[in-house]
């Protein structure tokens, strides 16, 4: 598991194995806008202010993805126990 934060309010959600960003915050009531949910059209490409995310999205570019500033919380997971999200 790992926790991941909404910078505008400063709520955190725990993201247990077996479920995705998007699926947490939706239960909590963060809309965060999906299409594919598969990790391909970028829809859901958030911006990640603290943290490091374990990329598992085709939509990025290797050098993107490196950059560890954007996943996509539909898919991708997180390396580091908490991400901070600018949502
Ligand atoms: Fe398509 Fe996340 S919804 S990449």
């Amino acid at each position: 598991p790992f926790d991941v934060r909404i910078a505008s309010t400063g709520a955190t959600y725990t993201v247990p194995p077996g479920r995705s960003v998007v699926q947490v915050l939706q239960e909590q009531g963060v809309d965060v806008p999906v299409s594919c949910e598969q990790g391909i059209c970028g829809t859901c490409l958030t911006r990640v202010l603290e943290g490091i995310p374990e990329h598992r999205d085709l939509y990025q570019t290797e050098e993107e993805q490196a950059a560890n500033d954007h996943f996509t919380p539909c898919c991708s997971r997180a390396k580091s126990p908490l991400l901070v999200l600018d949502l």
